[in-house]
C-alpha cells in the first residue's frame, strides 16, 4: 500500500519559491565558505545515483559531496537499473525507497525523473534529464552572484541550442531577476511550454527575457555569455546536421567583442573547442567554466541538506 508522502524533491526549479533558491544558494556559498567542509549531517544516511547516460561533474560531485557530509552512496549505471525496461519506473521508485534515503537520476525522458518522483518515499533530484539541468543552473548562480556581486539585473546571453541547460537558466533567471537573452538558429528554439512558464515568472520579479535567432543582437553588452555542446547526449546521430545548423553561433573572438568588457564565459561542460567555443575563449582570462563546476559540488550539499531534513530554507 502506498503512504502518503511528505517529502521535496528537487525535479523542478519552478517548484521553489524564489526566495527559497535565494536561500538554497545563500546555503550554498555558506558551505563553500565554511572552514571544514567535512561534516556528520548525513551520517547513515544513503544516496543511490541512477544514471541512464555518462557524467563527470554531476556523478562526482555528488559522490564526494556526500562523503563530504558523511553519508555513503551507491552508483547504479544503465546495466544496473535499466529504468522502466528491466521493471517499471514506479517499481524501482518503491524498490529503492525502502533502502535509500534520497535518489539522483540523470535520464533521458523527463517525465521518467517525474515518475520516479511520484512513487519515492524518499527525496529525487533531477541530474539532468533532456528538459532541464536545475543543479547546473543553481551552480550557474552561484558562479554568477560570486563573479558579479549580483544577480538582479545581470544580462545573461545564452548562446546555442534551446534545450535542458538552457531552459533551466530561463526559469532561474525569471524567479532571480537575471535579463536572459538567448540565441537559437531556427528550429532550436528553447520550448514554447518553458518560454511561458519563464515568461510569467518574468512578469512578477520584472526580469527581461528576449529570444532572438541573431547571436550578435544577443550578444550586445552581454555581462556572462553562456554555451552548452551543440550536440547533447542522445543525440549523436544528429552530429553532423547540428555542426552544420549551429555554425554561425560559436563564441569567438568576434563575437565576444560585441559583450560588455568585464564579461564571463559560462559552459555547463563537457565542451567541444573549435565547436561552440574557440580555444580562446573557454581558456581565456574571462572564462569561470571550472568554477562553475567546483560550485556543483557546494549547491548540490546545500539542497542535499534541505531535502534530507537537515537545513531550512525559510
Ligand atoms: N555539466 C554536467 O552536468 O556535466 P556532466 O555531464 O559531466 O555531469
Ligand atoms: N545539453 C547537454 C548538457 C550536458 C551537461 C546534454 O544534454 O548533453
Amino acid at each position: 500500500m502506498k503512504k502518503p508522502i511528505t517529502k521535496r524533491d528537487f525535479v523542478s526549479l519552478k517548484s521553489y519559491t524564489n526566495a527559497e533558491l535565494a536561500k538554497l544558494l545563500d546555503n550554498a556559498y555558506r558551505l563553500k565558505n565554511a572552514k571544514n567542509r567535512i561534516t556528520d549531517d548525513l551520517k547513515g544516511k544513503t544516496i543511490g545515483l541512477i544514471f541512464q547516460k555518462p557524467s563527470n561533474r554531476t556523478r562526482v560531485s555528488f559522490e564526494v559531496g556526500i562523503h563530504q557530509l558523511g553519508g555513503n552512496c551507491i552508483y547504479l549505471g544503465p546495466e544496473e537499473i535499466n529504468l522502466g525496461k528491466r521493471e517499471t519506473t514506479s517499481d524501482v521508485a518503491q524498490t529503492l525507497s525502502r533502502y535509500l534515503d534520497g535518489i539522483v537520476a540523470r535520464t533521458f525522458s523527463h517525465k521518467d525523473v517525474v515518475e520516479l518522483a511520484k512513487f519515492a518515499t524518499v527525496p529525487v533530484i533531477n541530474g539532468l534529464t533532456d528538459l532541464s539541468h536545475p543543479c547546473q543552473a543553481m551552480a550557474d548562480m552561484l558562479t554568477i552572484r560570486e563573479h558579479l556581486g549580483a544577480l538582479k539585473g545581470i544580462q545573461l546571453t545564452y548562446i546555442g541550442d534551446g534545450n535542458n541547460v538552457c531552459h533551466s537558466l530561463m526559469i532561474i533567471s525569471a524567479k532571480l531577476g537575471v535579463n536572459i537573452t538567448i540565441a537559437y538558429p531556427k528550429g532550436y528554439a528553447p520550448l514554447d511550454i518553458v518560454v511561458k512558464a519563464a515568461q510569467e515568472l518574468a512578469l512578477e520579479t520584472g526580469t527581461k527575457i528576449t529570444l532572438t535567432t541573431n547571436p550578435i543582437e544577443a550578444i550586445k553588452k552581454a555581462n556572462v555569455i553562456y554555451a552548452d555542446t551543440w550536440v547533447s547526449m542522445g543525440q549523436e546521430k544528429e552530429a553532423k546536421k547540428r555542426l552544420k545548423i549551429f555554425n554561425d553561433y560559436q563564441i569567438n573572438k568576434k563575437m565576444v567583442a560585441y559583450a560588455d568588457k568585464n564579461y564571463v564565459f559560462m559552459h555547463c561542460l563537457p565542451a567541444h573547442r573549435g565547436q561552440e567555443v574557440t580555444e580562446e575563449i573557454i581558456d581565456g582570462s574571462h572564462s569561470v567554466i571550472f568554477d562553475q563546476a567546483e560550485n556543483r559540488l557546494h549547491a548540490q550539499k546545500a539542497i542535499l541538506l534541505y531535502l534530507l531534513g537537515k537545513e531550512n530554507i525559510k
